[in-house]
């Protein structure tokens, strides 16, 4: 609303004096969330169950895209911000709905932010943030190993469309970090805890120190190492998700969120200034539903794609493979990612295995799909079946030559989400079948 002064973290209406609060919102109010919750999966169990309207164990779907008043002076002191969806109070769907405020509340207790507020794509909620800490000629230093669209983002679109600059950095070299941060110019600092594909692990305590030392934003991506990294309980003002990967687990929903302090998104609902507000990625309260009945097995699902990607990762090095996994003590983060993780969830769901040319890449995924069904080459991460894909040539082509060699991106690297179907001996009969097929041919 247009003064800011919106809770989403508390979404029905407390005054019992309100006639307009629902008495069946006040009946469920059960376990609001202690403030020190640390584990993720602990934070989410301990916010208020939202129960359906009959009393149904899942909350019911508010679909209505606009909201009537009883009394005509209600939507002016709506419009005003004097009432809003703290006390129950909702306008338009495009501004807030009841069912994805309830997604927003388990997006924030998943990332232990005050607020969070999901959209319709993971690109959406990146681009809202960035349009929202940043003004023309502002500037954002970036890591050089970001998602492709990102990197298209900072690199051609907003340039071009706003004049927000980006500079690029090596995200393990602290030194170069502070350099390029311009100071009074340069609003955010913007990396991928986990960054796809060359699974760099950001040190987020540090960068976060260095950046706001310098009074800069830090915004991180953590689109690949939900439940493992909480960048946010690390220091981080603002977490980012493509809800569409490991928290919908279904490869079947385009989603995302924004999870950060309730004033940043307030700001973002701003009536005259908010982008999320004006530029309206909104996402349907259908999906929101949908959404909310995944997240409570997201911690289990972690765990398991985590025990196979290192079990596998493992086996890969042994057979003299060139594999990127952070879980291994050869990776050159993994120490921090040990000093940073949370406990119990592993390293993360993805393996990078470095063939070296795209013709040895695409021969081993067409072996692993075509013949022993291990996975499908597919972009996308998080599904319960093995995703493959060669990264250079597909999530990651939106960079030139050298800037894939700068991030580390060889031609023949194929990035693996291990999934979790079948029994992991017979997936992993699955990899050995196509490798060893591929050494008897010498492909
Ligand atoms: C790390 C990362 N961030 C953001 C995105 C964009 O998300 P979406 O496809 O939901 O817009 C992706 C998509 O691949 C991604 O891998």
């Amino acid at each position: 609303m247009a003064d800011g002064n919106v809770n989403l973290s508390t979404i029905k209406r407390s005054g019992s004096d309100d006639q307009f609060a629902s008495s069946a919102a006040k009946k469920h109010q059960i376990n609001k969330a202690p403030p020190h919750v640390e584990d993720p999966a602990a934070a989410l169990a301990n916010i208020r169950h939202e129960f359906g309207e009959h009393g149904g164990v899942n909350m019911s779907i508010e679909a209505s895209a606009t909201f009537t008043v009883m009394e005509p002076d209600t939507l002016r002191r709506m419009f005003a911000g004097e009432l809003g969806p703290d006390r129950d109070f909702f306008i338009y769907s495009r501004h807030f709905n009841p069912t994805v405020l309830n997604l927003g509340r388990l997006m924030a207790a998943l990332e232990g932010t005050e607020a969070a507020y999901c959209t319709a794509s993971g690109m959406s909620a990146i681009s809202s943030v960035l349009l929202q800490l940043c003004s023309a000629g502002d500037h954002v230093v970036a890591a050089r190993t970001l998602y492709g669209g990102t990197h298209a983002l900072l690199t051609h679109f907003l340039p071009r469309a706003c004049n927000i600059t980006a500079s690029f950095v090596d995200i393990r070299d602290h030194e170069m970090v502070k350099r390029e941060i311009v100071e009074g110019r340069t609003k955010v600092l913007y990396f991928e805890s986990m960054s796809n594909p060359t699974l760099t692990v950001a040190n987020v305590p540090e960068l976060c120190r260095i950046a706001h030392e310098k009074g800069v934003k830090v915004v991180v991506d953590n689109t690949f190492a939900p439940m493992v990294v909480s960048p946010a309980r690390l220091g981080a003002d603002v977490v980012i998700h493509s809800i569409s990967k490991y928290i919908s687990g279904g490869a079947d929903i385009i989603a995302g969120a924004v999870c950060g302090p309730a004033s940043l998104l307030n700001s973002m609902m701003d009536l005259h200034q908010g982008a999320l507000m004006l530029l309206g990625p909104t996402m349907n309260p259908k999906v929101a539903f949908e959404l909310s009945e995944r997240l409570p097995h997201l911690g289990l699902r972690m765990k398991e794609h985590c025990h196979r990607a290192l079990t596998f990762a493992t086996r890969m090095k042994e057979l003299g493979l060139k594999v990127v996994y952070p879980g291994l003590e050869d990776h050159p983060d993994h120490e921090v990612l040990k000093s940073i993780a949370n406990k119990d969830y592993g390293h993360g769901g993805i393996i990078c295995v470095d063939m070296e040319t795209e013709e040895r890449a695409n021969r081993l995924m067409n072996l692993l799909q075509n013949c022993t069904q291990f996975g499908l080459m597919a972009v996308s991460l998080g599904y319960y079946e093995t995703l493959m894909s060669c990264s250079g040539s597909s999530t990651s082509s939106e960079m030139n030559d050298e800037e894939k060699e700068l991030a580390g991106i060889s031609p023949g690297l194929v990035r693996m989400s291990i999934g979790y179907n079948g029994t992991l001996e017979q997936k992993w009969g699955q990899f050995e079948n196509a490798l060893s097929k591929m050494q008897e041919h010498k492909l």
